[in-house]
C-alpha cells in the first residue's frame, strides 16, 4: 500500500519529537488494545533510546480479553515497557498510571522536581480522551477526526506531573499491508485512504477464521459460509440488502459489518496477536529479500 501521509506533518512531528524527547523522563503510548502493533507510531521505537515507556493498551471494552494480556506480556519483555490497559471513565485507572510513572522513575530521585512525560499516539486512539480524563477537565480536543492538528501543550496533572501532549501529527504504520487494512477496521485511518468495501473483506476473511461463534450468533448462522464474501452475500440475504436487479448490495453490507465490528456488536474482537504480527513480519522480510535478489540478478 503505497500511501503518502501527509508528509508535511510527518517531517514537523519527527523534529519536534526528536528535539523535546531528551527532557522528557517518561513516554506514556496510547495505543489501541485491538491493534497494539499497527496503532504504534514507528517513530517511537526508533527515538526513545533508553526512556522508559507505557503503553496503554487503550479502549480495552473493545478488545478480546485473553489477546490483550497475550500482548501485555509480550510488550513486556523489552525491559523499558510496562503495559497497561484502559477503558474510558476510569478515572481512578488513569490516574494510576501516573503513580507507575512516578514508581518508573524512582530510582533516579526525581521526587523533588515535576516528572516530565510525553504522551503518544496517533490519531483515534483515544489520546485526547486520557488527556482529558487525566486533567479531569476539557483540555484536549477530542472527535473523530484523525488528522486533527494541535498546538504542542503542556499539562499540569497530579503526582507533580507535567504532561507533553504530541507536538503534530503522529502517522500510523502502514506496513506490511495488513497493518493499513485493520486500522482502518477500527477506524484509524478513513475509507477515503482504502476503499470500504476492500476493509469489509478483508474484516469478514478475518472474522471468519478467528471469531466464527461470534458471526454466527449475531448473523444466525447456521453454516459457516466458505470465505469473506460468501458471508457478505449471507448478510445481504439476511439484511434483505438487495440492490436493483437482485444484486446483494455489498456496500451496505460492508457498512454494517464494520460498524456493528466497531461499536461491539460482534463481542470484544482483537484484530492481531503477537504471532501473527511476527509471521507477517517473516513473509515481509522474506518477500523483501527475494526483490532485492530479483533486482541484483537483473
Ligand atoms: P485521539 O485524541 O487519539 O485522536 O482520540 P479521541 O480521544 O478523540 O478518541 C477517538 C474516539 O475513540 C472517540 O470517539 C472516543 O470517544 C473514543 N474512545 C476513546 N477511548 C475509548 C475507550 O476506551 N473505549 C471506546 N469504546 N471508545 C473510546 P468518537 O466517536 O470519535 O467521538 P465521540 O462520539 O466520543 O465524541
Amino acid at each position: 500500500m503505497a500511501i503518502n501521509w501527509f508528509p508535511g506533518h510527518m517531517h514537523k512531528a519527527r523534529k519536534e519529537i526528536k528535539q523535546i524527547m531528551p527532557q522528557m523522563d517518561l513516554i506514556i503510548e496510547v495505543i489501541d488494545a485491538r491493534i497494539p502493533f499497527s496503532s504504534e507510531n514507528p517513530l517511537v521505537p526508533a527515538l526513545r533510546g533508553d526512556t522508559p515507556v507505557i503503553k496503554v493498551l487503550n479502549k480495552r471494552d473493545l478488545a478480546d480479553p485473553a489477546i490483550t494480556q497475550r500482548w501485555q506480556a509480550h510488550l513486556e519483555q523489552d525491559s523499558h515497557i510496562r503495559a497497561v490497559t484502559l477503558t474510558h471513565n476510569q478515572r481512578a485507572e488513569a490516574l494510576a498510571i501516573l503513580k507507575l510513572a512516578r514508581d518508573m522513575c524512582a530510582h533516579r530521585n526525581l521526587e523533588r522536581r515535576a516528572l516530565r512525560v510525553m504522551i503518544l499516539g496517533i490519531p483515534n486512539v483515544g489520546k485526547s480522551t486520557l488527556i482529558n480524563t487525566l486533567a479531569g477537565r476539557s483540555a484536549a480536543k477530542t472527535g473523530n477526526e484523525p488528522a486533527v492538528t494541535r498546538a504542542q501543550q503542556v499539562i499540569k496533572l497530579p503526582d507533580n506531573i507535567l504532561l507533553y501532549d504530541t507536538p503534530g501529527f503522529l502517522w500510523p504504520k502502514l506496513s506490511p499491508a495488513a497493518c493499513g487494512y485493520r486500522l482502518a477496521v477500527t477506524g484509524a485511518i478513513r475509507s477515503a485512504v482504502i476503499e470500504f468495501d476492500d476493509v469489509a473483506l478483508f474484516a469478514s476473511d478475518y472474522l471468519l477464521k478467528a471469531y466464527p461463534e461470534a458471526l454466527q450468533a449475531r448473523y444466525k448462522l447456521d453454516t459457516l459460509p466458505v470465505d469473506g464474501l460468501a458471508l457478505m452475500d449471507t448478510i445481504a440475504a439476511q439484511r434483505n440488502f438487495y440492490s436493483r436487479g437482485g444484486v446483494p448490495d455489498l456496500h451496505k453490507v460492508s457498512e454494517v459489518l464494520i460498524n456493528e465490528l466497531r461499536s461491539g456488536k460482534l463481542g470484544a474482537i482483537s484484530l492481531e496477536t503477537p504471532e501473527m504480527v511476527a509471521e507477517e513480519a517473516a513473509a515481509a522480510a522474506k518477500e523483501q529479500a527475494q526483490k532485492h535478489d530479483e533486482d541484483s540478478q537483473r
